[in-house]
């Protein structure tokens, strides 16, 4: 693509500062992209905006706060965004955590449901009229590890059994229940929404606490993919014809791939929706 591809084009990118969604956003400022990075910590979206200055003197970029674990945060992000924006043409939800321990978000939720599907769903209906108005695209970044996960509906903040791959496969099969409910109500509104796995990426998001734990981060980056090759799939989605085209989908290297049976579950999505409405309190505004 070329350096004025995406002259223009206002785009959100969550979680900008780090991994996928830094190359992301560097990839997407080389093509002449305006790039919103909401990210919780300013000194590192600072940070990322020099490196993203070293291979693209002109980049044109933004900061905006965002802590996903706060609904406050969201809110104040969003009004952040929708004030200097009349339009959004892509808006990526990158940011993501794995939790070895379960922690509570300040709104009493799971942490890693609350960062990586309720801090998203409440983002992403909050900028709809402005992605409305761009006929736009939304991104999710969710993940394989949907397939070794299941919602839990009886106890969906996991406070009677916490481990990692529990919270985060439960939290990224919501990424794709959440791409395939969204799909249907923008289908009037001309905005594509898709999903993806970005493959196993050597990036921050592997456990580092303790000594076993970086031990085992270190070894099983050695056979990861590298951070460049782990964004494409979202870049090709944000820049390229079939991100415009496809809704509803899930994409692995820039293929179509059909996602788990419990991810193409249609109840469970609008299931999911209806309780994401309660939660981040969507429903009563
Ligand atoms: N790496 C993989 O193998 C892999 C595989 C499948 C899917 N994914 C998905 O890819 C996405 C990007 O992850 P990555 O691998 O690039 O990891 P990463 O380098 O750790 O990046 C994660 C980003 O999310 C941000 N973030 C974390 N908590 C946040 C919060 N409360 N509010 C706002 N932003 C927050 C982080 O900010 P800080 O720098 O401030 O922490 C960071 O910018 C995630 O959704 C992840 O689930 C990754």
């Amino acid at each position: 693509m070329g350096a004025d591809a995406l002259k223009g084009k206002t785009i959100v990118i969550t979680g900008a500062n780090s991994g996928i969604g830094l190359v992301a956003a560097a990839s997407l400022a080389g093509m002449g992209g305006h790039i919103v990075l909401a990210c919780r910590r300013q000194e590192a979206a600072e940070q990322a905006m020099r490196e993203i200055r070293q291979s693209c003197a002109n980049a044109s970029l933004e900061f905006v706060p965002l802590d996903l674990a706060s609904l406050d945060s969201v809110r104040s992000a969003a009004q952040q965004i929708n004030m200097r924006h009349d339009r959004i043409d892509v808006l990526i939800n990158n940011a993501g955590i794995a939790n070895v321990r379960r922690e509570q978000s300040e709104d009493g939720f799971e942490m890693t449901f609350a960062v990586n599907h309720l801090g998203p769903f409440l983002l992403t209906n909050l900028l709809l009229p402005s992605l409305k108005l761009g006929r736009g695209r939304i991104i999710n970044v969710a993940s394989g590890a949907h397939k070794a996960g299941k919602m839990h509906w009886q106890d969906l903040q996991l406070q009677k059994r916490y481990f990692v791959i529990t919270a985060y496969a439960q939290s990224k099969l919501a990424n794709i229940l959440f791409t395939r409910a969204l799909a249907k109500r923008c289908a009037g509104m001309s905005i594509h929404v898709n999903c993806l796995h970005p493959g196993g990426v050597a990036t921050n998001i592997w456990p580092d606490g303790n000594w076993f734990q970086r031990c085992f981060s270190a070894l099983l980056k050695r056979f990861l993919i590298t951070p460049e090759e782990g964004a494409r799939t979202t870049i090709w989605l944000a820049s390229g014809e079939a991100g415009g085209r496809a809704t509803g989908k899930y994409f692995v290297r820039c293929r179509e791939r059909a996602p788990s049976s419990a991810a193409s579950d249609d109840a469970a999505a609008e299931k999911l929706w209806a309780l994401s409405e309660q939660l981040t309190g969507l429903t009563s505004r």
